[in-house]
Order: structure tokens, then C-alpha cells, then sequence
């Protein structure tokens, strides 16, 4: 077991100083016309191309080292998702997220780890506040994070004390937002409630049953952590500057809301509600499949077998009291569309994806869907801020070359 090094030990590499800005200089005389080619343009000899349109390119980084970590691994031909080593169904089913999030901010398993949700300062109030009606609860987090930063005394390096506070203020912040909106007055934390019942406590004004808490906890245990996704990567590089720890994870909140990566589950739900009935779900699938669309919750850039996230979150999802009536359907639905997936892609396997499961849980525990994206991120700050703790205990600016492509050197016209 690999531990995260502490506070103490961490020591910024003398070699991160400087912005690294080590680009080719197209003025040198060396710059490469569009597409590789020379442009008549240019004033020097063109053919001497610069080294750097040679270097290899992936277009997105796809398949591109760009760190080392020690918090999570993925396995997508095996289907198997290990935080530190440990198997992500042994974590749902015998974890709490308090104790998976210190699990990756420390290195240390303790099964009694507590975490509460935080107080909100009452410049955050008034920020949340002063905010318009149609304000999307994304926005009201990222938002959220940035005040509350400016709160804040977030020293370099980040600690875990900082990722602590900032995992436990997000829920409360969040809640905060939606009971503003809804006309009603925030609910301060219960620090006797953890993270998970306390956000919806202060959601609701009601204290979940045990059964419904452990519901999300399950949720935000498999929503933690998840290697170098594009948010991740974000909340490092913007670490690897030396910013804070909540510009940090206000970048990576920016990131997770578009619509290629936080993936909303609620667009399962909506597929669901257009299936109707499972005899309808043959006729649908091929129908919807016809017309060039997606099956929602299916598919991964990563997994090629079934998603062990969803596999968990099925579970959970099937032993909940109040699950949604849909479940039965959105089950029956998944046979059928593994079943035609295997038919129309023989070469590319098509399995369940976290997000098919992640909707009856959300839906199960009395989330609205608007909300599903930005509880997504409440998750994922275990992750964002252990990857910022990581990339601080040994630093290097995140700073890579481009390929220039534009025109070569030219003289303005007259
Ligand atoms: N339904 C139908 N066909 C699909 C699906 C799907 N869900 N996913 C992939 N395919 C098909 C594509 O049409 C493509 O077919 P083609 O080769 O005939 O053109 C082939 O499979 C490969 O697709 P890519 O887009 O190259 O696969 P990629 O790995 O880039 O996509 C992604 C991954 C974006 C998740 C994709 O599977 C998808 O759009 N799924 C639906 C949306 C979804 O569930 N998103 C949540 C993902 S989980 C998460 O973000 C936490």
C-alpha cells in the first residue's frame, strides 16, 4: 500500500519554478506553415520544419501518460475500479464515503472516519443569494467554491485539513443554493449526521432514514475517484501552478459541467420515461439506434466490460425502500439493449455505464434531476482534492507543447 505522503514530507520539486514556456519560437525561423506544409508566405527558408511538428500528437491526450497516481486504478478490459487498492464493490459494501474520502487524502483505511458537512460563511449566503432565479445548480457551485475560497486562509501546499473543509462545505453550499431558490431558509449542518445524510437534511429539512443515507453514501463512494478524467486533470494542473486548493476545484467543477463528461443520469431517466413499458423497449431501442441517437447509460471510453460502479450502484438500487417504480423497467430496458448493442457492435462491447444505476439511486433517495450533476461533483471533491494533495507532494508544472500550425513568419501588409 502506496501512502499519500503527509503534510510534513511534501516538498515541491525545485524543478517546478519558471512557467515553463519552453515553445518552439515560430519567429526563429522555423515555424511550420497549416497542415505541415510551407506557405509562400513566409520569409525565410521553409523547409527546415521545427522539431516539434514531428512529436507525436494524440488529438484529447487519448492514450497519453500524463502523471502517476496512487489513488485510483482502472481496469476497463477486466471491469474492475480499485481506490488504493481496494476493490470498489468491497468499498460500497462495507465503506462510508467519510471513510473512502479519508482513505485517499490519507492512504490510511479507518472504517469510524467521520465527516460532517461544513458551515457555510455568510459571505457565501449572500453570494448564493444575490444569484438570479434560473441560476443552474452547477453554477451555483462553482460559484459557491470560489466565494467560499475567498473566505479562506488555503495556503500552498494544500493539506488534508483544506480538503476536509472544502468536501464538507460543498454539500451544505449546495443545499443552501437549492433551498434559496425554492424561497426557503438554509439549514445549518447537524455535525451528528455525516456528509451524505447531512446534505440531505439540509436539502429537506429532514433527517433521512438510515437506509436512504446509505443509498447516496453508496453513490458518492463509487462518484469519488476516477483516475485522470478530464476535471481531475484540471483541479492538477491548476494545483501545479501553485494555486489554492479551491480555485483548484472550481476549475474542475467548470470542467464536469459540460455535457461530454458529467454525463447527466437524468438523461436516463428522461430514455426511460420515452420507453414507457419493457414490451415497448425492442421497438425503441432499434428505433432510437436508427436515427444515429445514444442509449444513455451505455458505453465507456474506458470500460470495455460491465462498469463495477454500476454493478454496485444496481445493487444498492434494488435494495432500497423507495426506489423509483421505473426500476423494474430500467432492469428489464438493460437486458434489452446489452442484447441489441451486441448485435449492432460485435467488434466494440457496449456494457451498462455507471450512469444507468447512478439515476435510480438519485432519483431513489428524492433528488431532482437538476440537481444530479452537481451531486455528482460533491462526490468527486474526495478525488479532486486528493489528486491536488498528490500533484502538490511532488510537483511539477503542468505546462505541455502545442504543434504550431499557423502560418510561417510574414511580413505585415503595407
Ligand atoms: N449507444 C449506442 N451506440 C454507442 C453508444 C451508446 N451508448 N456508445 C458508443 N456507441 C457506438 C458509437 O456510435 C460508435 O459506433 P460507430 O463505430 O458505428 O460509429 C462506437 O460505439 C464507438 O463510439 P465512440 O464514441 O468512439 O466511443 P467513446 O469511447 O468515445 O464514447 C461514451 C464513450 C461517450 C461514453 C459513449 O459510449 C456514449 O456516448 N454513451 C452514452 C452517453 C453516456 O452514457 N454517458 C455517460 C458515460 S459514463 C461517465 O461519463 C461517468
Amino acid at each position: 500500500m502506496t501512502d499519500s505522503p503527509s503534510a510534513e514530507t511534501r516538498s515541491e520539486s525545485a524543478a517546478a519554478s519558471g512557467d515553463g514556456d519552453r515553445t518552439a519560437d515560430p519567429t526563429a525561423g522555423t515555424a511550420a506553415a497549416p497542415n505541415g506544409k510551407t506557405s509562400a508566405a513566409t520569409t525565410d527558408a521553409p523547409g527546415e520544419m521545427t522539431d516539434q511538428a514531428h512529436r507525436p500528437f494524440s488529438p484529447g491526450l487519448e492514450g497519453v501518460i500524463a502523471g502517476e497516481t496512487s489513488l485510483s486504478f482502472i481496469d476497463g478490459a477486466r471491469g474492475r475500479l480499485l481506490y488504493r487498492g481496494y476493490r470498489i464493490g468491497d468499498l460500497v459494501a462495507h465503506g462510508s464515503y467519510a471513510a473512502v474520502a479519508n482513505l485517499l487524502w490519507t492512504g490510511t483505511w479507518d472504517r469510524s472516519a467521520r465527516l460532517p458537512t461544513g458551515a457555510v460563511p455568510d459571505a457565501v449566503i449572500t453570494t448564493l443569494r444575490a444569484l438570479p432565479q434560473t441560476t443552474k445548480p452547477m453554477d451555483a457551485l462553482r460559484t459557491a467554491v470560489s466565494a467560499w475560497g475567498s473566505t479562506q486562509e488555503l495556503p500552498w501546499p494544500p493539506t488534508v485539513e483544506q480538503a476536509r473543509a472544502l468536501t464538507a462545505f460543498s454539500p451544505s453550499a449546495l443545499a443552501a443554493f437549492a433551498r434559496i431558490r425554492a424561497g426557503q431558509e438554509p439549514i445549518e449542518p447537524d455535525p451528528a449526521l455525516d456528509l451524505t445524510a447531512g446534505y440531505l437534511y439540509q436539502l429537506t429539512g429532514t433527517r433521512p432514514e438510515p437506509e436512504t443515507a446509505r443509498a447516496l453514501d453508496a453513490y458518492f463512494i463509487v462518484g469519488a475517484e476516477h483516475g485522470f478524467n478530464a476535471s481531475t486533470f484540471t483541479a492538477r494542473v491548476i494545483t501545479s501552478t501553485r494555486s489554492d486548493l479551491a480555485s483548484a476545484v472550481v476549475g474542475a467543477i467548470g470542467t464536469m459541467k459540460g455535457p461530454l463528461h458529467g454525463g447527466a443520469p437524468s438523461e436516463v431517466v428522461d430514455q426511460l420515461a420515452q420507453v414507457g413499458s419493457p414490451e415497448h423497449a425492442e421497438a425503441w431501442i432499434r428505433e432510437a439506434l436508427a436515427r444515429g441517437e445514444r442509449l444513455m447509460g451505455f458505453g465507456h471510453r474506458v470500460y470495455r466490460a460491465y462498469d463495477p460502479r454500476a454493478a454496485a450502484l444496481r445493487t444498492v438500487a434494488e435494495g432500497m425502500e423507495h426506489k423509483p417504480e421505473w426500476l423494474q423497467l430500467a432492469i428489464a430496458v438493460e437486458d434489452v439493449a446489452l442484447r441489441i448493442l451486441a448485435e449492432k457492435h460485435p467488434d466494440r462491447p457496449l456494457k451498462t455505464n455507471v450512469e444507468y444505476y447512478a439515476a435510480p439511486v438519485l432519483m431513489g433517495v428524492g433528488l431532482t434531476p437538476d440537481l444530479f450533476p452537481a451531486t455528482f461533483s460533491l462526490a468527486r471533491h474526495a478525488g479532486w482534492t486528493a489528486h491536488a494533495l498528490e500533484q502538490a507532494a511532488n510537483n511539477r508544472l503542468i505546462r505541455p507543447d502545442v504543434n504550431y500550425v499557423g502560418p510561417g513568419e510574414r511580413d505585415l501588409p503595407a
